[in-house]
């Protein structure tokens, strides 16, 4: 059988999500009984960007699971420094691991990487793009701590333009039923235009808030986001943007008895501290759900064993992706490679238009 990676969680079946979220909540309960499961299996993580969390969970999943860990989290100390390519450094990564997740700055980084390995691609973020296993982790908690992941009014408070974990999360929710979202961040800040078409299409409601007083009581979930500094062209704009949203224990107290407030972390200042002891703060008890989420996709990802180096593919149009922050625009091998969506040519690797 052919590898399958998890670029986006949109490339599941609605079941096979399903699945892997019973799947994580079912480790949760007794995650010994699973220590050998990936015995002799081998998981690589090529972080190219900082992280704490997702290389750390993805780390400690597959060491609970009796597996193995290759890679690095600074490519300063790899042969990438010496200018080798993705396309070679994840080809020989694959040669030596079971598994990869990869973190990159660049948009459509982990899809590229998955054109040219022998064994299954994870995407661990990939620029502003996309996170899929937080979203794994979202998922998984709040159907411990809500019961629920369909007819809840979700907020959306903070980076919504740039934050990787929301853009995710939007894809998500919005195909599960009776989602509604609250979208509270400055204009500056708001979703990208192609997930509000998304909410609209898959036949979710949609409202803008430019205030978290207001928007708060009528909420199941919030999902706190960092204002992004890495993404912002420079310290000024940052400057501009941040410090706007912050939930504190006052807010909190207009909130619903039983909401849940998520945080994919780091958090800056945009949680105060004091909001920690609060029964509905989620997000720590999250970046423990984030290590079950990686243990069960682990074990679902390496089921398949086929390991032959997929086909080249030819390019799809001549034309080159317009976005910036494009992973084609930095390794030009890549084959261009387009979709044609409402009659306009959607890029495959970060999804913007043409
Ligand atoms: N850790 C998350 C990410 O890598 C969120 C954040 O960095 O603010 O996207
Ligand atoms: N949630 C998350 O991705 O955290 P890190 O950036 O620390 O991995």
């Amino acid at each position: 059988m052919h590898k399958r990676d998890l670029i986006d969680l949109a490339d599941l079946r609605p079941s096979e999500l399903a699945d892997i979220v019973r799947f994580a909540g079912e480790i949760s309960e007794n995650p010994s009984y699973y220590k050998g499961a990936a015995q002799h299996k081998i998981l690589a993580t090529l972080f190219y960007e900082p992280s704490t969390r997702t290389s750390m969970s993805f780390q400690a999943a597959m060491l609970r699971l009796g597996g193995s860990l290759i890679g690095f989290d600074d490519p300063s100390n790899s042969s990438v420094a010496k200018g080798e390519s993705l396309k070679d450094t994840v080809r020989v990564f694959s040669n030596y691991a079971d598994v990869l997740a990869i973190r990159s700055p660049w948009e459509g980084a982990a899809m590229a990487a998955s054109l040219y390995t022998r064994c299954p691609v994870i995407n661990a973020g990939d620029g502003g793009h996309l996170h899929p296993t937080q979203t794994l982790t979202d998922l998984t908690t709040l159907n411990y701590t809500l019961g629920r992941l369909e007819n809840l009014t979700i907020g959306l408070c903070g980076d919504n333009k740039n934050g990787r974990t929301v853009h995710s999360l939007v894809k998500t929710m919005s195909r599960l039923k009776g989602n509604r979202f609250v979208i509270i961040s400055t204009p500056e800040l708001t979703l990208p235009q192609y997930l509000h078409d998304e909410i609209l299409a898959n036949g979710c409601t949609m409202e803008f808030s430019d205030s978290l007083e207001e928007a708060i009581g009528k909420l199941d979930m919030l999902y706190m986001t960092r204002i992004q500094k890495e993404r912002f062209p420079s310290v000024e704009e940052y400057e501009k943007n941040k410090g706007v949203f912050i939930l504190d224990r006052q807010k909190m107290r207009l909130a619903k008895e039983d909401m849940c407030v998520l945080h994919p972390l780091p958090r800056v200042d945009e949680i105060a501290v004091e909001v920690d002891d609060d029964p509905r703060a989620a997000y720590f008890a999250q970046t423990e759900y984030g290590m079950y989420a990686r243990m069960a996709l682990i074990q679902r990802i390496t089921e398949r064993v086929d390991r032959s180096v997929p086909s080249t593919l030819e390019s799809t149009h001549a034309k080159r992706c317009k976005n910036p922050r494009c992973i084609t625009t930095q390794e030009h091998y890549l084959p261009r490679l387009f979709d044609e969506k409402g009659g306009k040519l959607l890029c495959r690797y970060c999804e913007h238009k043409l």
